[in-house]
This record gives structure tokens, sequence and C-alpha cells, in this order.
């Protein structure tokens, strides 16, 4: 029998000896950029529906799940758009009935918030799940359905493939009431993701979960549910999707499913980020991001998440924000890891037409300088200092980071001493 590998923390095992080679092969459990690998898990189990004025048709999508009662979990700027009436308008033309509504999810989620939300699901006799929100509302939603089936708190259903099984923990996993995911922003990608991020208060870290029954039954992808997005918003979002397109094309975690999807989503993100920025009447450029976030997203990711998290918990930098912001040093840092990383940026810089024959260095560099026009040219910070992170606190930065499980999952390995030069080339 094959042991379920978790993407992330099974890794401890291989760690030691893929760090050890940078000859692709020579060893099983090697770090491998190319070819057929030893090893991968591809799995996207979420319903997708894309398209125009699909917000009508909820309550219909969702009796294919066998919903009833809906529990809707939005938050409160998201509700004053209006939005949130108008899916439940959907929802109960469907012959729903919307048990409650829970719009207290706050901009960086967290335990607390999931564990009451659960909660109030429950009391309201809820059988199923909505979320009408961006990555906080949508993760909030995820663990806290976790939690409305399963029982217990958030900070007890921290890990990797965890939740509870039948057969003593052997068999299938015990499933979830259904959870049907409307974003309204183009970036996380948690709406056909298993995996969930929330703020744990007390210990100061992203709490990670992730397993299959977190995959939402159904995401709608409508472009009329980012209509008042921020272009401001529209930009970090849109560079967290990025960041997931070239993170998982570069992890070690790195497999030719996620590549088809990695690249598709650059091409889209090449030609609809800054479009839909420049102009959010551009319901095209919308709906393609859109799609490209649901695209991108994997948990395959690397050290340019591993340095964002501790600053969204430390100095609650918004996510997208902090991977813009970091992105472009993890890119150089990776690619003079070896001419096999270096390979693989060739082939992302050839999707931005930029130089993909010049030395590992060139190559980086050409990729780095070009994430950091996009992000001037959309307005955002490119820099940590100008969003709330002082010089000394460099040390719980490096501490958070050399921490995170997406640290393994970087083709380099980073030293602290790497982790301080990356945050002070950031600074
Ligand atoms: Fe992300």
């Amino acid at each position: 029998m094959r042991e379920e590998r978790s993407p992330i923390a099974d890794r401890t095992d291989t760690a030691p000896s893929h760090r050890a080679s940078t000859d692709p092969g020579s060893e099983v459990g090697a770090r491998q950029m190319a070819g057929f690998k030893d090893f991968y898990q591809s799995a996207n189990a979420t319903r997708v529906i894309a398209g125009r004025d699909l917000l009508g048709s909820t309550g219909f999508e969702m009796t294919k799940e066998g919903a009833h009662r809906v529990w809707v979990v939005t938050d409160e700027t998201i509700r004053g758009t209006g939005l949130v009436d108008r899916v439940i308008a959907g929802v109960e033309d469907g012959g729903l009935e919307v048990a409650g509504v829970f719009d207290d999810v706050p901009q960086d989620s967290s335990t607390d918030v999931c564990d009451r939300c659960a909660e109030e699901a429950r009391a309201a006799g809820a059988d199923s799940w909505l979320a009408v929100g961006g990555g906080s509302v949508m993760d909030t939603a995820k663990i806290a359905d976790a939690l409305f089936t399963h029982g217990g708190t958030a900070a007890e259903s921290e890990g990797f493939f965890l939740m509870p099984r039948e057969d003593d923990g052997q068999g299938a996993p015990l499933p979830m009431a259904p959870l049907v995911c409307i974003p309204t922003t183009c970036g996380t990608g948690s709406e056909v993701s298993m995996g969930a991020v929330v703020k744990d208060n007390q210990r100061k870290v992203k709490l990670e979960i992730a397993d299959f029954p977190l995959f939402p039954r159904v995401a709608i992808l409508d472009p009329e549910s980012t209509k008042t997005l921020p272009p401001h918003i529209a930009a970090s979002t849109g560079m967290d999707a990025m960041t997931h397109a070239i993170e998982g094309y570069v992890s070690v975690d790195w497999n030719p499913h996620q590549d088809g999807r990695s690249l598709v989503a650059l091409r889209l993100i090449r030609d609809n980020l800054e479009r839909a920025v420049a102009d959010p009447t551009d319901e095209e450029a919308r709906g393609n991001m859109l799609v490209a976030a649901s695209l991108a997203i994997t948990l395959g990711l690397g050290s340019t998440h591993s340095m964002s998290h501790p600053c969204g918990a430390h100095y609650g930098v918004p996510h997208g924000v902090a991977n813009a912001i970091n992105m472009p040093h993890v890119i150089r840092f990776n690619a003079e890891g070896g001419a096999d990383i270096a390979d693989r940026y060739r082939d992302l810089n050839e999707i931005f037409d930029l130089d993909t024959g010049g030395s590992p260095a060139e190559v980086g560099e050409a990729l780095a300088s070009h994430v950091t026009g996009m992000i001037e040219r959309m307005g955002l910070p490119t820099r940590l200092s100008q969003v709330g992170v002082p010089e000394e606190g460099i040390p719980v930065l490096v501490e958070g980071a050399m921490g995170d499980g997406l640290t393994l999952m970087n083709p380099r390995e980073p030293t602290e001493e790497d982790y301080e030069e990356l945050y002070r080339s950031a600074l």
C-alpha cells in the first residue's frame, strides 16, 4: 500500500537527499526539475462553472450538490456592494432556503473566526455552505465547514491529510457538507484548492490545512462578482495568482499536470492582468483573470510564499502585496541555484518574450525585472519598508520563513543567512 504523501509534510523524508544533489536523477528523491518524476500527485476535484450571468443559477447548482439550507459566508464590504443580495436571490430562485449570513470575516481571517462561524452555522441548522468573497472568506468557509461537519477547533485541525477518515484513519475521508465558492477577487485560487490558510493569533503564525475534502464542490467564476473590485486589490490578488503560476512551475513539486495549468495561467495573466487593473469595466479581462487564478493555484509553491506568510502574520501585509514584493528577489536567488532551475525560468521568460538564452543569473534578472515593472505599472509598493515592515523585524521574519513548510518545496534550499539577505534586499 502506498502511504499518502503530503506535498509538504512528507518532504522532510526526501529533503536531505534531494537537497544534497543538483544532478537530476542521481538518487531517489533527488531534486529533479525535468524528465519523468518518481512520484507526483495531481488532484482537481472541484466542478468549475465559468461564464457570464451565472449568479442567478447559484441555487440550481447547489441543488445538484444536495443543499437545502444554505449558510452564506462573506464580509461586510462585499455585502455592502449588493453582490450577496443578488447571489441570495439566485439561491432562493433555486428553491433553497438561506439559513443565515455570516458577514464577519476580516480581511485577514483567523482560527477564532472559523470556530465562531462553524458554531453559528450549526445553531442556524444549515446543511450546506456558500462562500462569496476573496481568499480570506473562502478559506474561512472551508475550515469552518470542516469544523461544522466533524467538530473540533480550527487550531486542532492544522496539518496535511489529517482530516477524519474511516477505518481508523486509513479509509476514505469523511465527507463534508457541500461548499460552493464564488470568488470576488482574481488571485487566491482557493475556490478550486484543497488548501486553506488563516492566522493563528495566539501563536502568531499562518495555520495551513490541506486535505481532499476541502476541495469546494463547485466554483462559480463570473466576472459580475469582481465588478466592484478596487484596482489595487485586483493588482495585488492578480500578483498572487502570478506568484502561484511562477512558483508552481519552479517548485521541486512541479509536475506536467501543473505545468500546463501554470503556463496557460501565465499567458492569461500576461494578457489580462494589467488590462483588468487599468479598466475595471473590462469584463473580458476580469473573466480571464478569474480563470487564470483558478488554473494557477497549487500547493507546490516555494520561498516567495514562505517569506510572505510571516509578513502577513507579523505586520499585516496583504498576501498578494507581500508576494509581489518578495517574488523578484526569490527569482534571482533561485535562478542561480543550478542550470536545471534556470531552465525552468527560461520557459517562463519565453511567455513574456524575455531573454531565454543568457546565463542563469541573466535569465533570473530578466524575469525579476519584468515582474518589478508590472508591479510598478500597477501602482503597487515594491519594498517591504513601504508596507510597514521595519528592519528590526527581519529576525522574526527569517524564523517564520525557515519554519514555513513551503520552504521545503523551493528548488534552491535557503539558509537563514539567505533569507536574511532576501528580506534585506526586499526591504
Ligand atoms: Fe498565494
